[in-house]
């Protein structure tokens, strides 16, 4: 047998071994892709491809920790039903012993290429890192081609997560970074055949332009035009607490600008937060047949008390996203859920008309475990107003204070903790809640917040109240399980 055969078998007897403990968890989720067993991260070679849409992620088969990574594979037509493939990568070749980490596919020749980075540790803990080249022609299973890329001068081996992409008649990859005196990067490379690579230089960050001395390392970079702009999204590592920014372990943002194909330069302006909830992390876009860009992203932060979590005692760890469609408004990329998503609504919901003044109030049709949530045309006339999920997470808008607030049960010790951000005004909500986690879209999707939250699960209860007189109009939709 060789290697990758082993990894292989190993990974599909683990998923075997605790399947049923898995899906005993009453923390699994109805609608969002989690892994069969162990852990999920980052998603990676976000591709549509000759019709369906594949789904790769960073996964660990045989523990709740990181370690040797595997590419796990979903596909769909429909980005709502998703079909668990078989493993696309398996760590067994020198140059990934370390794990086949997180990178990015396109299409070339009507065959998948997808590039990601092979990691390396030797015995002391130094590292290696390789960006890597696969290549498929049935879209499930790759043949490996090998480093393509070794780690150019003046960068340490935190070198990492190849994103590719076609402009003009070239091909151009960005790769997070950081530079050798410890700043985070996004480097930039050129090729004329997807094998050849040529160093182009820093795109970002490094110690020049509006994101230099920012953090000490760069994760997950991806750059795409939008709205007839360029957006960079990246994950940078090692930023202070600033007021209500940057306030979970690491962070996802981005950068609006213009680059140039032609020159390699990037004129952009300030780095804005992706989402301002607790879990959300290594974001990854594409572009589908219909020309939307759509975007996934892990539903957790590295390095954040992931052992606390408690799906560990079930053998699996983290989730990603629900798909969301990018548009830019006002220089501010907005997040809205994927249509398609409205397949997943049972029924034609129900809708409510509701006026508060002062009280808290319960209305026994719109509660549930996996439920969509619209609230339209509200109207707060003064003070606070807030909706309780589940007992364990609150969504709080302040008038007076023009502020948006989470709050959530710690699943390490059981206190409110928060996470906030300013808005004008409160005009819409659409909140997704599958079992363990919320998805909270704001005025259109000019805010997200996205959390996992821990309630009884016995409780379905959603309550709203408020400090003085308010209104709303809420529908609910019950939402279908497609995942178990
Ligand atoms: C981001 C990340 C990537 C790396 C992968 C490893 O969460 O650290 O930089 O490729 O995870 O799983």
């Amino acid at each position: 047998m060789t290697r990758d055969e082993q990894l292989r078998k190993e990974a599909a007897e683990a998923v075997s071994e605790h399947k049923n403990t898995v899906v005993s968890d009453p923390y699994r989720l109805h609608y969002h892709m989690m892994p069969p067993v162990g852990l999920l991260n980052d998603p990676n070679g976000f591709i549509q491809w000759k019709g369906t849409y594949h789904l790769f992620y960073q996964w660990m088969p045989f523990k709740t920790g990181h370690g040797a990574k595997f590419w796990g594979h979903y596909s769909s037509t429909d980005l709502v039903h998703w079909k668990e493939e078989e493993i696309a990568l398996a760590p067994s070749e020198w140059f990934e012993k370390n794990g086949c980490y997180s990178g990015s596919a396109i299409e070339h020749k009507e065959r998948i290429y997808a590039f990601y980075t092979g990691n390396v540790k030797d015995e002391e803990g130094n590292r290696e890192s390789y960006q890597c080249l696969a290549v498929s022609d049935d879209g499930l299973t790759f043949e490996k081609k090998g480093p393509v890329i070794e780690v150019p001068k003046g960068y340490t081996a935190h070198f990492r997560d190849p994103k590719v992409w076609e402009q003009g008649d070239r091909y151009y990859m960005v790769v997070g970074a950081q530079t050798e005196d410890l700043k985070g990067a996004v480097a930039l490379f050129s090729s004329d055949n997807l094998t050849e690579w040529t160093h182009e230089g820093i795109l970002a960050g490094g110690d020049k332009g509006r994101i230099k001395d920012f953090g000490y390392m760069f994760e997950c970079p991806d750059l795409f035009s939008l709205d007839e702009q360029d957006v960079l999204i990246f994950s940078p590592q090692g930023l202070e607490a600033e007021g209500m920014k940057y306030q979970n372990v690491y962070q996802a943002g981005y950068v609006i600008g213009k680059f140039d194909p032609e020159t390699f330069s990037f004129d952009h302006g300030e780095f804005e937060e992706l989402d301002r909830g607790f879990d959300f992390y290594a974001p990854q876009t594409t572009v589908d047949a219909k020309g939307r860009r759509i975007l996934f992203a892990w539903m957790s932060v590295p390095d954040q008390d992931e052992q606390a979590h408690p799906t560990v005692d079930y053998k699996w760890l983290h989730i990603m996203t629900l798909p969301r469609e990018l548009t830019i408004v006002d220089h501010k990329v907005i997040q809205k859920p994927a249509r398609e998503l409205e397949e997943l609504r049972e029924g034609s919901g129900v809708i409510h008309q509701a006026q508060l003044n002062g009280e808290t109030i319960f209305l026994p049709e719109i509660n549930g475990k996996t439920i969509e949530l619209m609230l339209e045309e509200i109207v707060i006339e003064k003070g606070w107003f807030e909706i309780n999920i589940h007992g364990a997470a609150r969504l709080v808008y302040s008038s007076e204070q023009q502020l948006v607030t989470l709050e959530r049960k710690s699943y390490v010790d059981g206190t409110m903790e928060r996470r906030q951000c300013q808005l004008n005004d409160l005009e819409s909500l659409q909140v997704f809640v599958d079992i363990s986690s919320i998805e909270v879209f704001i005025n259109e999707g000019r805010e997200t917040f996205s959390a996992r939250f821990f309630p009884d699960p016995k409780n379905s209860e959603i309550t709203f109240g408020s400090s003085h007189k308010c209104s709303f109009v809420a529908k609910k939709w019950d939402l279908k399980k497609v995942f178990s």
